[in-house]
């Protein structure tokens, strides 16, 4: 007996670092996963290792950007697994780096519709669906640039401190109908968001590695078992929280 068993989540994002380790997790602990990306190469290799490793996973083609597309991935879990009891709402993109006000205005709200406006159209969709199924947990990946500034990111930080705001306010707004919605912060963690940033030359690595007290970077099984626990009964009085994984950044 595994703690999920019998349900189903949905983790947008899920075809590389934290999303297909989070799904993965999902998988492990019983839970049948919806693999949602707009990589569908990503999303079949989480959906292999998911059913390598004895789980049960369906790929589904989905873009936060996109409001049908989010309508769909939730129809899926729905028509696929009868229900909804867990969504890990965590696509995002790091986005152009430049100050703030050299950034366009086709920058700031590429980072904006996918980071804060995807989590809300995926809130949408989830929510219905887990009333349906008498409760459920929204987990949003958030991040410590959801807590603090850094510079040459504002939409990026924009977008994460927007996504903890909408956290707060949609767990009181469900709290006293079985549906728990927190966010995790994640410090840096080794994805291929941080190459795509320009992070992954060793010098520039071992900087951001030095802003964490623990002198590394986070792996994505780290904020994966952050998820499940707030999935878990053991998270069961816990709403509205965000949750720092962050080797102790934002303890400084
Ligand atoms: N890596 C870090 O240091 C770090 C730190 C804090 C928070 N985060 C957050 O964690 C989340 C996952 O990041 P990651 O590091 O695993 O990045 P990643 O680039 O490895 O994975 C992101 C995934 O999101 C998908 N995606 C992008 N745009 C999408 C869209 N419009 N619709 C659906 N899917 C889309 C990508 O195809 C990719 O598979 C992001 O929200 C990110 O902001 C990452």
């Amino acid at each position: 007996m595994s703690q999920f068993d019998s349900t189903v989540a949905v983790v947008t994002g899920a075809g590389s670092g934290i999303g297909q380790a989070t799904a993965m997790a999902f998988a492990a602990e019983g839970a049948s996963v919806v693999v949602a990306d707009i990589d569908a190469e990503g999303g079949a290799e989480t959906v292999s290792a998911i059913e390598a490793a004895g789980g049960a996973a369906t790929f589904v083609e989905a873009d936060v950007t996109d409001d049908d597309s989010v309508a769909n991935m939730v129809e899926t879990a729905v028509s696929e697994y009868g229900r909804l009891d867990f969504a890990c709402n965590n696509a995002g993109i790091g986005g152009a780096q430049k100050p703030t006000a050299d950034l366009s205005f086709d920058e700031w709200e590429q980072v904006i519709d996918v980071n804060l406006n995807g989590v809300w159209r995926s809130i949408k969709y989830e929510i219905p669906a887990m009333l349906e199924s008498d409760g459920g947990v929204v987990v949003n990946m958030a991040s410590i640039l959801g807590k603090v500034g850094f510079e040459n990111a504002s939409a990026y930080v924009a977008s994460k401190h927007g996504v903890v705001g909408l956290t707060k306010t949609a767990a009181q707004e469900y709290a006293q109908q079985g549906i728990r919605v927190n966010a995790v912060c994640p410090g840096f963690i080794d994805t291929p968001l941080l190459a795509a940033g320009g992070l992954d030359d060793p010098e520039a690595r071992k900087g951001i590695e030095a802003l964490h007290p623990m002198n590394r970077l986070g792996s994505v099984d780290e904020i994966a078992s952050a998820v499940v626990w707030l999935c878990s009964d053991g998270a069961s009085f816990t709403t509205g929280e965000t949750l720092t994984v962050d080797g102790g950044y934002t303890s400084r």
